[in-house]
């Protein structure tokens, strides 16, 4: 059947992520996988070994199930698409890679380390960056000093210093400023640097989110929905960005998005997930004709040809 190549993206409210986010998480969180666990072989099919693996997956809000069971292994420098229909769990599932929601059970293991969730303030030392499904940036500050700011967790002089400008601080601030004037290059946003990252329209917005997430050149890339709500032609924009930064950097990327086409054309491999479920994992064309797929979700997009979404 042919797949609608249209905007299926619906703007949803996850407004509680950035907020967990951005609370911080015990670092007592990190831990060794208990003796009766079920380890992972630490391979996948094709060989390479995966850069983040999940096993057993569940997690549960009071009665809704958001996810239950779920196994993932993503190789380095694939792009890794998540699909499936709104409450699916797909959010739920980026928020327990990176350490926003401890699962109930099983483990997450990148590049051989397990925990249960990651602590806020070492996910970014681990090579971990993400955007959220809302923007969440810092409105009242330039681009550049919000793409900037995604290389905060680097700087390591004391408050003073900071406060007064001086030392390791000065030096440390014109580095994240240079990396970040770098990002804004790569991702044709030079000409916006110094406007207050509010006053953009949105998809540049959302491409200012990318350059932030980007700019600490990330291991792996972690993307809820960065075409919503965007133009045709912002999304196809979009999607050379992120095949360009996989490429340039070598991040691999975990993608979230609703508009089928460009997960067709971007990802080497989808994830769908329905009720919190994996009712398949396997590349475009395979995804494409899996009749289970076809029912919980491409046969609904298909319906909305008229770009209504679901
Ligand atoms: N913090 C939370 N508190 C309560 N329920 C939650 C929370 N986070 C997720 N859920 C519930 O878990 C389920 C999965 O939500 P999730 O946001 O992961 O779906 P999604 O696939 O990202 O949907 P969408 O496409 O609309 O963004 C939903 O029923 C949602 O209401
Ligand atoms: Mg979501």
């Amino acid at each position: 059947m042919p797949l609608p190549s249209y905007a299926l993206g619906v703007m949803e409210a996850s407004a509680y992520a950035p907020e967990v986010f951005a609370r911080g998480l015990p670092s007592s969180s990190w831990q060794q996988p208990s003796e009766d666990s079920a380890e992972p072989t630490g391979t996948v099919a094709g060989g390479a070994s995966p850069l983040l693996s999940l096993q057993g997956i569940g997690l549960s809000f009071g009665g809704v199930v958001a996810l239950a069971d779920i196994d993932l292994s993503v190789r380095p420098g694939e792009i890794r698409a998540i699909i499936g229909p709104n409450g699916a769990g797909k959010s739920s599932l980026i928020n327990v890679i990176s350490g926003v929601y401890r699962p109930d059970r099983g483990h997450v293991q990148l590049d051989g380390i397990f925990y249960a969730q990651v602590p806020t303030q070492r996910l970014a030392h681990l090579g971990v960056a993400r955007t959220f499904q809302n923007l969440a940036l810092f409105k009242g500050l330039s681009v550049l000093d919000n793409v900037a700011s995604g290389l905060a967790y680097k700087v390591r002089s004391n408050f003073a210093g900071q406060v007064l400008g001086i030392g390791r601080s000065r030096a440390e601030q014109r580095h994240s400023l240079s990396r970040a004037e770098q990002i804004l290059e790569f991702l044709d946003l030079a000409a916006v640097r110094d406007r207050l990252a509010g006053t953009l329209p949105y998809g540049l917005q959302k491409r200012v989110e990318l350059a932030r997430a980007l700019v600490a050149e990330p291991r792996l890339l972690l993307l809820d929905e960065p075409m919503a709500g965007m133009t045709a032609s912002e999304k196809s924009e979009m999607a050379a960005f992120v095949r360009a930064a996989r490429d340039r950097f070598a991040t691999t990327v975990v993608l979230i998005e609703h508009d089928v086409g460009v997960v067709m054309g971007l990802s080497d491999r989808i994830a769908v997930l329905d009720y919190g479920r994996k009712i398949a994992d396997a590349t475009p064309e395979e995804v494409r004709n899996d009749q289970r797929v076809i029912d919980a979700y491409l046969g609904v997009a298909s319906d909305n040809e008229d770009g209504a979404g679901i």
